[in-house]
């Protein structure tokens, strides 16, 4: 079928919107008609090429949510109608990190999807002139409808906006994941959040979730910290001011914090994430670092048992998590609409990579069917 979709022919060039073909699921694949995506930094980094070469053409988009429409052979899990939200590392539940219990390190959801391919190593994906095209992070829902792995399909209550469960997938399940998963903060732990984003905003809920106290949010674009205090920051840093944010952690919290989370992806604030932890804290870096950008911590400090800690999709079971963190939602103990500081159909997806590029705004969340989604565009 002909679908209208945002694709990245190169990067450094704007995306475009234009019509592809998607060809039907096959075993073990679900299509789903999209609502709603969320546009995040990681896309950012995919159309300014920060990720290293062989991604193009691609259909853009990893978080997003929408309604079932038709599954392939052997899908069980939903039927035509559900809603879900999409899981970007559809997990093969076979391999030896999933055995392992790693599923976000799936090896076939890496070796195929790094290609931009489907769990069978294909695509479903092809522009007009039959160029195959590559699903982006193997969900690519900044596009009318999808094919995705069944894996990748959680199906979600119907009664959360799909604008709002558009936001599960990435920033939600990676941010919590990062505080429940990696971190495994405790009620009275400290925590401080460099970068509040769409991302980092998440981290923050995360951490109010799991009664942190205090819980110092860093950002140098003033409107990020007022959404943080939002989310259940307790402190507020301006890294851009006169305020130094590592001498402002260290003496809000007598020397240190339990946690520091870097979700922004620059060198430079990982180092000062790593400043701002006490002997034996642990740094997690959330943010995307472009490829081949190196990251440099004093290495006498590792006597002080301070850890630095890579994590991937929230380190979990994000497939099963999702769930969870949508009743959550429902329940009014997550805030998804608060992050949302924009939103615009489908053609708007260059406009929010700008303001991402600015540092301007949290998430913006296209609503590619806006009364499927559940919200007006205007
Ligand atoms: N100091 C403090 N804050 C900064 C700095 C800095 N030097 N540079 C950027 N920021 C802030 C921005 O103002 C913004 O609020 O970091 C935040 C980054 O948020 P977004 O651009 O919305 O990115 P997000 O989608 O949240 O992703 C954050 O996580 O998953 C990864 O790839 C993603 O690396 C990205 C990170
Ligand atoms: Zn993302």
């Amino acid at each position: 079928m002909r679908i209208r979709a945002a694709v990245l022919h190169e990067p450094g060039r704007p995306v475009e919107i234009e019509e592809v073909e998607l060809d039907p699921p096959k075993s073990n694949e679900v299509l789903v008609r999209v609502a709603a995506a969320g546009v995040c930094h990681s896309d950012v980094r995919y159309a300014d090429g920060d990720l290293g070469p062989g991604h193009c053409p691609m259909v853009m988009g990893h978080e997003g949510a929408g309604v079932v429409e038709s599954v392939g052979e052997s899908v069980t899990h939903v039927a035509p109608g559900d809603h879900v939200a999409f899981c970007f590392v559809p997990a093969c539940r076979a391999c030896r990190y999933c055995l392992a219990g790693k599923p976000n390190l799936c090896e076939i959801v890496a070796e195929h999807g790094a290609r931009g391919m489907l769990m069978d190593g294909t695509s479903r994906l092809r522009l007009l002139d039959g160029t195959t095209l590559q699903h982006g992070l193997r969900t690519a829902c900044f596009a009318e409808r999808t094919v995705i792995a069944a894996g990748g399909a959680v199906p979600i209550p119907a009664e959360l906006p799909l604008w709002q469960a558009a936001l599960l997938g990435c920033g939600v399940v990676t941010g919590i994941g990062a505080v429940r998963n990696v971190a495994r903060v405790q009620p009275g732990d400290s925590v401080a959040v460099f970068g509040c984003g769409g991302v980092g905003l998440q981290v923050i809920a995360g951490a109010r979730l799991a009664g942190a106290d205090p819980i110092i949010a860093v950002d140098r674009v003033p409107e990020k910290l007022e959404l943080a205090r939002v989310q259940g920051a307790t402190h507020a840093v301006n890294a851009a001011g006169e305020d130094r944010p590592v001498s402002a952690i260290r003496r809000l919290t007598e020397g240190g914090v339990d946690y520091a989370f870097e979700v922004i992806g620059r060198p430079e604030t990982i180092r000062l994430a790593w400043g701002a932890i006490r002997p034996g804290g642990t740094t997690v870096v959330v943010g995307l670092v472009p490829e081949g950008v190196e990251a440099t911590v004093p290495a006498i400090e590792f006597l002080s048992d301070k850890s630095l800690r890579g994590t991937y999709y929230g380190s979990g079971d994000p497939a099963a998590e999702i769930p969870g963190l949508a009743a959550l939602a429902l329940a009014g103990d997550l805030d998804l609409a608060g992050v949302v500081t924009h939103v615009d159909g489908l053609d708007g997806v260059e406009a929010a990579l700008d303001r991402l590029r600015r540092g301007e705004g949290a998430r913006t969340v296209l609503l590619v069917d806006a009364e499927l989604a559940g919200r007006p565009l205007s």
